[in-house]
């Protein structure tokens, strides 16, 4: 049996990024392998939210994962500040995590650029906390989208380190997974690269038919081709990334054939669109309302949750203790 983590960070509500690229696929593992799903609410604080935002996110976190079909009789869904270990993984990990590559990290060199101000250690050291995160549970996989693969190599070189320095086989070295397929990236409707919190261009699993509608009405497109076979533009093969991932393939084949001989209809095909995320989106957004203030549930879920990920990650943490020599008297 394996295991498989996947986590999500509680920055808001999530979007069809988070639910195709790290969740759809993944939530049917839950009954073969040993799963952890957790909501990373200490990598939220790397912006500073507000105190009164930190609780509210992650319970929509944890209700949208709930929703989507997470069940906590199979996988054990927790929150990553109920689990203190991580946080001592995390600073051992730092002792051996270095400026140089953490720097580099594209990810920081992003977040560096676009908040001058706010260039703090958290930041820096987020892919250590990301491998602490992984390592504690000593995962065999990981499903996450496109734009966390570097993270991963992070996690799997800092795991050879640790390995290679105190002579052991302890840590695995955890893949990006997506069922031995390319990582995914969903990319956001109004033409840029990725569907993103911070790029404000979601669709959430939260929306509902009519703001769904609208969003993808507002989608970029153009006059349409003028000769046949032509390539697509960046925000017109975007349309088409939606349509492979969510609408069927003869769907998807009809508007290629539409595109080729330059008669395409945006207006059909985006009400297609809408239509298909719906059907993904509506039947979701019905059990988050369902069960959004339940609040003895989610308690249960929880609190149970912690206690199984934190016996697990107890064991992983003494033994890493003893590798690096500490003893108690
Ligand atoms: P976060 O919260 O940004 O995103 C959560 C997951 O959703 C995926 N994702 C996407 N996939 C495809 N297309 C998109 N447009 C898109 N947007 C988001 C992300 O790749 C991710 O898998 N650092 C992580 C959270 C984290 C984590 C971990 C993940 C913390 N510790 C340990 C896995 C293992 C993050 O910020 O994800």
């Amino acid at each position: 049996m394996e295991t498989v983590l996947s986590g999500i960070r509680s920055t808001g509500n999530l979007h069809l990024g988070n639910y195709f690229g790290a969740l759809k696929n993944f939530i049917k593992m839950q009954d073969e392998n040993k799963c952890f799903f957790f909501i990373a609410d200490y990598h939220s604080l790397t912006t500073h939210p507000d105190p009164k935002m930190l609780h509210p996110n992650v319970k929509n976190v944890l209700t949208e994962y709930l929703a989507a079909g997470i069940d906590p009789e199979k996988a054990t869904l927790y929150v990553q500040s109920d689990v203190p270990e991580v946080c001592e993984l995390y600073l051992l990990l730092n002792m051996h995590a270095y400026l140089g590559e953490l720097s580099k990290t594209a990810s920081f060199k992003d977040k560096a650029r676009k908040s001058p101000d706010n260039v703090n250690a958290g930041l820096l050291t987020y892919p250590t906390l990301m491998a602490a995160d992984i390592l504690i549970h000593n995962a065999d996989k990981v499903p996450v989208g496109k734009d966390q693969e570097q993270h991963l190599e992070m996690t799997r070189k800092f795991a050879r380190r640790f390995n290679n320095l105190y002579g052991t086989e302890f840590f695995k070295e955890p893949v990006a997974y997506n069922y031995g397929q390319e990582l995914i990236k969903i990319p956001g409707l109004d033409g840029s690269g990725k569907m993103g919190k911070s790029e404000g261009n979601c669709i959430y699993l939260i929306d509902d038919d009519k703001t769904i509608e609208k969003k993808v009405k507002r989608a970029l497109t153009d006059e349409g081709p003028k000769e046949f076979n032509s390539p697509k533009p960046d925000y017109i093969e975007n349309l088409f990334t939606f349509l492979k991932v969510l609408s069927t393939p003869d769907v998807l084949a009809y508007y290629e054939d539409k595109w080729n001989k330059c008669e395409i209809r945006y207006g059909d095909l985006k009400k297609q669109l809408a239509e298909d995320i719906i059907k993904v989106v509506k039947p979701i957004r019905e059990r988050i309302n369902a069960i959004q203030n339940d609040e003895a549930y989610l308690h249960k879920v929880t609190t149970e949750g912690a206690a199984k990920a934190r016996e697990h990650a107890s064991k992983t943490l003494k033994e890493v203790r003893q590798i690096m020599g500490f003893k108690s008297f």
